[in-house]
């Protein structure tokens, strides 16, 4: 499915920049040459957020294009207030024996779904591994909310504010291939990539808390987001957030999981390995809330 979404997406979208420096304006001609006939006009052409607010003085929320330094044209949502850009959505799924394991996809450029569609299913776009970022925004945003509800409708939102990506490659892409989402890599609480600390737009720190099940909630702290952990067994997961583990069951609150997860015999696997270890949306023992089983994770760069 993934395959024919990105073959579709070659085929129809063939970006001609001939006037793009004049008018400011992106053309997709029909036939991909520069003498094709516009059919679709595009009234910004930028590769962040940020230069469309700066450039043109937009400042509304929503969806709109940017273009790659290839001049790959994409999709993505801004959220003009911190000018960040929608990079990824996680689709929380618990137990989900049908995810592709150890797929890569945190430190490779192969990209899935479609903004619109980020609360509904896997999202990653060309920016991911394109825009050069300082910090990141993440939302967690409740399943099948249209884009013009993400924004109130999140049940927890923060940024970070330490410019930590610029000593990281710049994006999550460079800083994990750094730190690699395998199986079997590295040692809980040895091997652990930054965890940076955040600042809340919807949340605090007890609520994050209270996102997780009681069990977890020992075992974490809150007010960071940490990357490319491991838990007892030596599966790798790739963000924890809201937190900083303090113990090796991360795998009921970290998630983006790669490769091999030992413990359960099955039980643990998918994006959201484990939230659902004492029952789906149970809150109770290990299991996390169903509010947060039931949000997508949206990664921004600022
Ligand atoms: O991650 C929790 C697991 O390691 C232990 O589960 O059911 O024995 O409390 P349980
Ligand atoms: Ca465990």
């Amino acid at each position: 499915m993934l395959h024919w979404a990105i073959l579709m997406m070659s085929m129809l979208l063939e970006p001609c920049l001939c006037d793009s420096i004049k008018l400011g304006t992106l053309y997709i001609g029909q036939d991909g040459g520069c003498d094709a006939k516009p059919v679709y006009k595009f009234p910004y052409t930028a590769r962040s957020c940020k230069e469309i607010r700066d450039k043109y003085a937009i400042h509304d929320d929503g969806l709109y294009y940017l273009t790659t330094e290839s001049g790959v044209l994409y999709q993505t949502f801004c959220d003009m207030t911190t000018a960040g850009a929608l990079d990824a959505g996680g689709h929380q799924q618990g137990d989900s024996p049908d995810r592709p394991e150890g797929d890569g996809t945190w430190s490779n450029r192969v990209i899935f779904g479609s903004a619109e569609a980020a609360t509904s299913d896997d999202y990653k776009n060309p920016g991911y591994y394109d825009i050069t970022a300082q910090d990141v925004s993440v939302w967690h945003v409740p399943n099948n909310a249209q884009t013009e509800e993400w924004a109130n409708f999140s049940i927890l939102r923060y940024h970070t504010e330490t410019s930590f990506l610029t000593s990281e490659g710049g994006n999550l892409y460079h800083l994990f291939t750094r730190y690699p989402v395998t199986y079997g890599t590295g040692a809980c609480n040895i091997n652990t990539g930054p965890a940076v600390p955040i600042v809340y737009d919807v949340g605090n720190e007890e609520s994050t808390l209270q996102l997780y099940g009681p069990n977890p909630r020992g075992e974490v702290t809150p007010g960071f987001i940490t990357f490319r952990v491991f838990n007892y067994e030596k599966a790798a997961m790739a963000i924890c957030s809201g937190v900083k583990p303090t113990g090796c069951n991360t795998e009921h609150v970290c998630v983006g999981g790669g490769g091999h997860f030992p413990e359960g015999g099955g039980r643990q696997c998918g994006d959201f390995t484990s939230f659902d270890w004492n029952g789906y949306g149970a809150n109770n023992g290990w299991s996390a809330t169903r509010e947060i089983t039931e949000s997508a994770i949206m990664l921004f760069y600022r």
